[in-house]
């Protein structure tokens, strides 16, 4: 962050002084009270538990210089106005008073105000359904040789992880990565607001919040916000639209910037020609206006070639090399985690553990690199049994039985081994049914043999990853070792 002076956070964020003389130095924002140092400024957001106000003074006491709040603490602080947008935030259900919506609100004012100080800097959007993570370090992989770049931890993609990652900018920044999520109508053209995207991606519209948006037309609006942000094409503004999905290719007809399409559709801008899975990660040949050059991705699931695609053409608007780009997308290795990360046991079994989150898009993505793998057989030949252990797909609305029935179906279409069933009716009569996470691993320890590929993907409620824990470090199992993520 911009070192930045205690009076001048209260003038940008409409603020008061409170026990401050105005003169202190922030450098940094962090909003959790032990995760703050010297420099530091507390961010004091109610939370399931507990709320920040109340640790204003230990931040404090343990180096914070201050704390952005909504009502006066023990401590140095600016204290923000009410905020006319209480509703609606992701915190809401715990911010009764509206005191944390007015500390999100004037964080996203400092976060404007940082990002406009700093002109020489490239803001890269993220949205769309699924993927958003995944293309968001691919992105980083692919901008960072190009320049210095910023990109959030993790999914940090809503009104406190955009702009704590947009804070982070310093004058050396020249590319900022941010994902924008969007639980409602509004959500991403807020984010926008935030950090204004000269570049913008939409990945793709799926069914991930279905219940909340209500349909896919409302979740197409509500992606598309992103471009309609966009500077026009005069102005510098790139819309990366994916071709492969007719929603996202349709926003086109609302943003006035230049339009890169990628995918593997024949017309596409920038497109993966000749896709391969070798052991279910995909090789192409990265195709684009300025040459082509072979793309082999450490990443497992056959979705990665569009978010590789839209990050290579991001990489290319920003001054890469078809060459430099592949290399760099080549090169990424998974990095946030639970996000199909492959593990070798030394028994023989692999485990793929995709329990970060899932809808019925990434469950069939997922479900195709499961059998991708487990085609491609081990080292000496010969096809691999596939198990899907799979829980509920949570915020489906309506569809939520339907879409359960789908998956159940697909996995069979697909040839999938054995389909195991976790806490979770609807996935039908061709699912094998357990209670619960014990029951799952008490099943697959008495039956994987060797050689086995198993899946574990649930919406992350569902805590599937500690069925993939438990497979992996089995009181009675010395010989697990981890090979690769
Ligand atoms: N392009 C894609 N199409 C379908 N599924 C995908 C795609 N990219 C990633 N996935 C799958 O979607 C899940 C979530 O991936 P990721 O975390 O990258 O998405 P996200 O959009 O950031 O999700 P969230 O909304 O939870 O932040 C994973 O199971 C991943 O394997
Ligand atoms: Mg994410």
């Amino acid at each position: 962050m911009i070192e930045m002076r205690l009076a001048e956070i209260a003038a940008v964020t409409g603020g008061r002084l409170h026990r401050a003389s105005g003169d202190e130095r922030v450098t940094a924002v962090e909003f959790d009270s032990r995760a703050v140092g010297a420099g530091g400024l507390f961010l004091a957001l109610p939370g399931e538990r507990a709320d920040g106000h109340d640790f204003a003074a230990a931040a404090v006491a343990a180096g914070a210089t201050g704390v952005l709040a909504a009502r006066e603490v023990d401590a140095p602080a600016v204290i923000v106005p009410p905020t006319e947008q209480a509703a609606g935030t992701y915190l809401a259900e715990f911010d009764p008073t509206g005191a944390g919506a007015a500390v999100l609100a004037a964080l996203g004012r400092l976060a404007r105000h940082v990002v406009d100080t700093l002109g020489d800097l490239t803001v890269v959007g993220v949205t769309g359904s699924s993927g958003k993570t995944s293309t968001k370090d691919l992105l980083a992989a692919v901008l960072g040789p190009l320049g210095p770049t910023v990109a959030p931890p993790g999914s940090f993609n809503n009104e406190l992880g955009h702009p704590w990652t947009a804070l982070r900018a310093d004058a050396a920044t020249r590319h900022l990565v941010l994902e924008l999520s969007a639980r409602g109508a509004g959500h991403v053209a807020a984010l926008c607001a935030i950090a204004p995207p000269r570049i913008g991606v939409v990945l793709n519209v799926g069914r991930a919040h279905l219940g909340e948006f209500g349909s896919a037309e409302a979740i197409a609006r509500a992606k598309g916000e992103l471009v309609e942000a966009l500077p026009a094409a005069a102005q510098g503004g790139v819309a990366v639209l994916n071709a492969d999905d007719p929603a996202v290719a349709a926003m086109a007809g609302r943003t006035t910037a230049r339009v890169v399409t990628v995918g593997r559709a024949p017309g596409a801008t920038v497109r993966a020609e000749d896709v391969t899975l070798d052991a279910g990660r995909p090789r192409f040949r990265l195709v684009t206006p300025a040459g082509d050059a072979t793309v082999a991705l450490q990443l497992v699931g056959v979705h990665h070639v569009g978010n590789a695609l839209a990050a290579a053409a991001v990489g290319l608007e920003l001054g890469g090399t078809p060459a430099g780009v592949a290399a760099a997308l080549s090169a990424s290795r998974p990095v946030s985690r639970w996000r199909m990360e492959l593990t070798e046991r030394r028994d023989g079994v692999t485990v793929v553990n995709d329990a970060y989150n899932a809808n019925p898009e990434s469950m069939r993505a997922a479900l195709q690199a499961l059998v991708a793998i487990g085609a491609a057989g081990p080292p000496g030949g010969g096809g691999r049994r596939t198990w899907a252990v799979l829980g509920r797909m949570a915020e489906l609305g309506e569809q939520t039985a339907a879409a359960h029935a789908e998956i159940a179906a697909a996995a069979t279409e697909l040839g999938v081994d054995r389909l195991v069933a976790v806490d979770h009716g609807e996935y039908g009569p061709s699912a094998e049914h357990v209670g619960d996470v014990g029951a799952a691993v008490e099943l697959l320890r008495a039956e994987l043999r060797p050689g086995d590929v198993v899946l574990v993907k649930a919406s992350r409620a569902v805590g599937l990853d500690r069925v993939a824990a438990d497979l992996l470090a089995s009181p009675d199992d010395s010989s697990t070792e981890l090979v690769s993520r």
